[in-house]
């Protein structure tokens, strides 16, 4: 909850750490229910963050700077204020009434069906004055649009159309793979959401959506998809000439949110990944957002750090939440103070924790207001600032924009092979290449010194360490790596290299 002025005033900070694209939370106009994702204008932006021209004035600012700017697309549900929702439940035949999703209760009068909404409680309200259920996954001040309406779809294309002319590069789309229910409003089985998710129908909106997209220039769709990923690389779509249908260029990957942070877990999980992907798809990892416990919480401070390695050294597109590069930590938000809507996670304060300001200096607003901020800034704000990491050798800030610009400068890092080497307890090793060049990233996940070895691969050279202190070290055979740290290393001995299980040239590691 900044401005986008305040935006446009950090873009310098921006470029200097070396980011490709920005992707907003919802700016547009909303009573604020679920922090703009409640939407009752989907053409205009909010006061609370500035005015069209504000946007405008990112946009131009952000592309002078080779930085791309991405809109968050919340096509579920509009707000309950929205006045396409208030004239739906004006009566029960207004023109648009279809496009929510409205149903008759049970003969007891009890809600349609069994469905739940993801805050709690059922995701059915009644409308006492038409005696019918309006459906919400979310709160009740979120009515469903309903997808399966010709006008809901021609309408929402349009927005994006609309901000696609207006300069914008891309959308994340809000909870895509919940687009459509079942047309037959069918219980779900218990703890399975069978017939409120993933439903065969969505694929038909994916390629629209992406069909619009491809109606300009170098644009990009990212949904939101929590799904395993098996289910999830479907958003890809299929290749393959006439039976093709498109997807989407990155449905967010969020294993390295929900994987626990072990070595054999996550080696798996990416090898998994990468073998599940479509011959186009194009892979991303995400490491935090505004719905989850930032990094630094879940696993530690030392190991946020080996988190960062990990993200920017994996093959796709990575995505970081702002102030995880500063190692900020979920903020304790006293009860009085919680805004969160959702109550799901009642014992830590829903998602008020990760979503607490941005610190740019240590000054009491920490640099982001002048005012009161609108969740408590946090206790240990003296080293976790952007004004004092920047001045800090060795800081999370200084790896991370190291991390960043070594990944533009190796190919074996933007675009090169990704291949497994080992992972054992908590020691993580895998290989990035490209042509003759071959880099190995060892990441130790423990508290304990490790020994990487590398075989009969001979020696390398340490392009970074998460320690910021062994650049340009030569490694002859083995090395040993600190616990909580991450290296990367250049092999001098050069071959050729492809994805796949390690075969016996690649080094070996003995923990
Ligand atoms: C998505 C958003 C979340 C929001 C919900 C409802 O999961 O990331 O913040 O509350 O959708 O729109």
């Amino acid at each position: 909850m900044g401005d986008l002025i305040g935006i446009c005033d950090r873009l310098d900070y921006l470029h200097w750490l070396g980011v490709d694209a920005i992707w907003l939370s919802p700016i547009f106009a909303s009573p604020m229910a679920d922090f703009g994702y409640d939407i009752s204008d989907y053409r205009a932006v909010d006061p609370v963050f500035g005015a069209l021209d504000d946007l405008d004035a990112l946009i131009t600012e952000a592309h002078r700077r080779g930085i791309r700017v991405l809109l968050d697309f919340v096509p579920n549900h509009t707000s309950d204020e929205h006045p396409w929702f208030k004239e739906a439940r004006s009566s029960s035949v207004s023109p648009k009434r279809d496009w929510y999703m409205w149903a008759d209760p049970r003969p007891d009068g009890s809600p349609p069906n069994n469905w739940r909404s993801l805050f709690g409680g059922s995701a059915w309200e009644l409308d006492p004055a038409s005696g019918q259920f309006y459906l919400h996954s979310f709160l009740r001040q979120q009515p469903e649009l309903n997808w399966r309406n010709p006008a809901v779809r021609a309408e929402m294309y349009d927005t994006l159309r609309f901000w696609f002319e207006r300069g914008i590069d891309g959308f994340r789309i809000d909870v895509l793979w919940l687009l459509i229910k079942d047309d037959q409003l069918r219980d779900n089985p218990p703890r399975l959401p069978l017939y409120t998710a993933d439903r065969p129908e969505v694929m038909d909106i994916v390629a629209e959506m992406r069909e619009v997209a491809d109606e300009y220039s170098d644009r990009v769709l990212i949904g939101e998809i929590y799904l395993p990923i098996e289910r999830l690389v479907a958003y890809y779509g299929s290749s393959g000439g006439e039976a093709g249908r498109p997807g989407i260029h990155l449905p967010f990957n969020f294993q390295l949110i929900e994987l626990p942070w072990d070595a054999a877990a996550i080696a798996g999980a990416i090898a998994a990944y990468e073998a599940a992907l479509p011959p186009h798809g194009w892979p991303n990892w995400v490491l935090g957002n505004h719905d989850q416990h930032r990094v630094a919480t879940r696993v530690g401070d030392d190991q946020a750090r080996v988190a960062a390695m990990l993200l920017l050294t994996l093959r796709g597109t990575p995505t970081l939440y702002y102030g995880d590069e500063i190692g900020m930590r979920n903020v304790n938000v006293p009860a009085e103070q919680q805004q969160d809507p959702a109550r799901f996670d009642s014992l830590t304060g829903g998602r008020d924790p990760e979503r607490s300001p941005m610190r740019w200096d240590a000054t009491p607003g920490a640099g982001f207001t002048s005012g009161d901020p609108w969740l408590p800034i946090g206790d240990d704000l003296s080293a976790v600032n952007v004004a004092s990491q920047q001045a800090t050798a060795g800081s999370m800030l200084e790896l991370h924009r190291r991390l960043i610009e070594l990944r533009r400068s190796e190919s074996a890092l933007t675009v090169g092979n990704w291949a497994p080497v080992s992972a054992a307890g908590e020691f993580l090793v895998y290989e990035r290449s490209f042509d003759n060049r071959r880099l190995i990233v060892a990441l130790n996940l423990g508290q304990h010194q490790r020994r990487l070895d590398l075989g009969s691969l001979g020696a390398g050279t340490v392009l970074l360490s998460t320690e910021l202190d062994r650049q340009g070290e030569k490694v002859s055979g083995a090395t040993s790596i600190r616990g909580a740290e991450g290296l990367i290393v250049a092999l001098s001995n050069q071959a050729p290299s492809s994805v796949g299980p390690s075969s016996e040239s690649s080094p070996s590691t003995v923990s």
